[in-house]
């Protein structure tokens, strides 16, 4: 691990621990929940139980992003400036799997350039293909450690892109997953579902 890495970890740790603890305490809330599930009513059990979740995004500024649970799972809902779209070929020879290759980790629909169904939205898993752990957004641009933005995992230093590649040389084997979406409205997207087309 570089110093450059090793110095991220230290101005991230302390954002991790938070992250992480922000997480412990969203699932431990659905633990929780789980019981009373038998009073919710049918919409609401089956939300609980893993249904499709809609993020309306018509709010969403170029730059930002969202998390939502999915089944438990910590979804990144990124909206990318055109900047951002921009920098995506650069770093291509430094990426593990620059063309999605690896089957399993994305819906055929977001086997492209920008691992999308609409480029500027970027839908991925906030879990880190090594072990698990929540990558941080580290979206600035910094030429000089070769850095043009994108996911940061602080645990053991893994580095993926803007469309959630994982960079060549850290442990995460893969890129991030791209769980199956559509877009059910302009500016609705449904996580957990796609019916087969996006
Ligand atoms: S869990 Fe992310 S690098 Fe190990």
């Amino acid at each position: 691990m570089s110093e450059d890495d090793a110095d991220r970890i230290d101005r991230n740790r302390r954002h991790f621990l938070t992250v992480a603890t922000a997480v412990t305490g969203a699932a431990g809330i659905g633990a929780a929940a789980v019981p009373f599930l038998s009073s919710l009513k049918p919409s609401a059990r089956a939300q609980a139980l893993g249904a499709p979740v809609e993020v309306r995004i018509s709010a969403m500024q170029p730059g930002e992003m969202v998390r939502v649970l999915w089944r438990g799972k910590l979804i990144f809902v990124l909206r990318r400036t055109e900047e951002m779209l921009a920098r995506l070929p650069e770093a291509i020879d430094e990426l593990r799997d620059p063309y999605s290759e690896v089957v399993e980790q994305q819906p055929e629909y977001a086997v492209n350039e920008t691992r999308s169904v609409k480029e500027e939205f970027l839908v991925v898993e906030g879990s880190c293909t090594h072990l698990g752990c929540a990558p941080l957004e580290d979206f600035e641009v910094r030429p000089s450690e070769g850095w043009g933005g994108g996911f940061f995992c602080p645990c053991h230093g893994s580095k993926f892109d803007l469309a959630g590649r994982v960079y060549k040389g850290v442990p995460a084997p893969t890129n991030l997953r791209v769980p199956p979406h559509r877009f059910v409205k302009d500016d609705v997207i449904l996580i957990g579902q796609d019916t087969g087309v996006a």
